[in-house]
């Protein structure tokens, strides 16, 4: 099935008038299946907003890829929902996106509230007993100069052990289990010893939003007493501050599911992390 535009009339037909703002829907974006993660804290914080998800899987992995196309990508997105689906509100689900793009799309669309994510360092840092913290993402988002300024300004008050994943957000998008732990096994190696004694890393942040999918995984390999961080929560609660006039009552919100890859891969996501059973449109783009 290939995207519509949403069959609801974007102006009142007898007036022309525009429909209350919080009737839009809030838009969603992520290279793949990641920010299914954001979205299941998006649906917690505000059950009444309806969403539409984009799953960019036919141009992923970012984390790999130059920031030209990652800023190209977010800014196709974007604009889509902008001009399909009227939306009110972004969210960008994806570390690399709101590392190499976030800037770039608040200049083009200065009116529309625009919500990132960056890996949650400063929680970690607040939460952290042994100053030593790990952090899981992707080879994009470590390098940006946003995450350079993030760590920079915090580096006088922990040691941040910085591990790029290739290939891990990858594995977890095709749904490879087997990848996926041995890549955990590997990387979560590299950054050293866990535990909560003196010299041990105590926290570890998951800096790429697919990777809370495989928290089981490493929660297996750092042992029970590491503080495993993402973002989701945060960003919901942000979200909220950032819309014009939440709904608070009425009908549940819905969500629209649009994948530019495999719309198979979002599908079996949405239903096994969210329980959600709506048909995923293929999107052209
Ligand atoms: N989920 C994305 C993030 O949070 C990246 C995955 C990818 O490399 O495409 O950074």
């Amino acid at each position: 099935m290939k995207s519509s535009p949403q069959s609801t009339p974007s102006t009142h037909p007898n007036t022309g008038a525009d429909p209350e703002p919080a009737k839009r829907p809030i838009g969603v974006f992520d290279s793949g299946i990641g920010g299914l993660s954001i979205l299941k804290a998006l649906r917690a914080e505000l059950p009444h907003e309806d969403f539409v998800y984009v799953a960019d899987s036919g141009h992923a992995p970012y984390g790999e890829r130059d920031d030209a196309h990652v800023i190209d990508r977010s800014s196709a997105i974007t604009a889509h929902l902008l001009a399909q689906y009227r939306i009110q509100a972004l969210v960008i689900a994806c570390n690399t996106a709101t590392a190499a793009a976030i800037s770039t799309l608040r200049l083009a669309h200065p009116l529309l509230p625009i919500v990132g994510v960056e890996p949650a360092l400063k929680p970690a840092l607040a939460l952290s007993k042994t100053g030593r913290i790990g952090v899981m993402a992707t080879r994009g988002t470590l390098g940006s100069a946003k995450f350079r300024t993030l760590v920079a300004s915090l580096a006088e008050q922990a040691t941040f052990i910085c591990q790029p994943c290739d290939g891990l957000a990858d594995a977890i998008e095709r749904q490879d289990t087997t990848k996926t732990v041995a890549l955990c096994a590997y990387y979560t190696r590299a950054i050293g010893r866990f535990g909560i004694n003196e010299g041990e890393i105590d926290t570890l942040v998951l800096g790429c939003t697919h990777y809370p999918f495989a928290c089981a995984t490493l929660r297996q390999l750092v042992g029970p007493s590491v503080q495993l961080i993402d973002t989701g929560e945060a960003v919901a609660r942000q979200t909220r501050r950032l819309l014009p006039s939440p709904s608070e009552a009425g009908t549940p919100g819905t969500c629209r599911l649009l994948s530019t890859g495999d719309p198979r891969a979002l599908r079996h996501a949405a239903q096994h992390w969210l329980g959600l059973d709506d048909p995923v449109d293929s999107l052209l783009l």
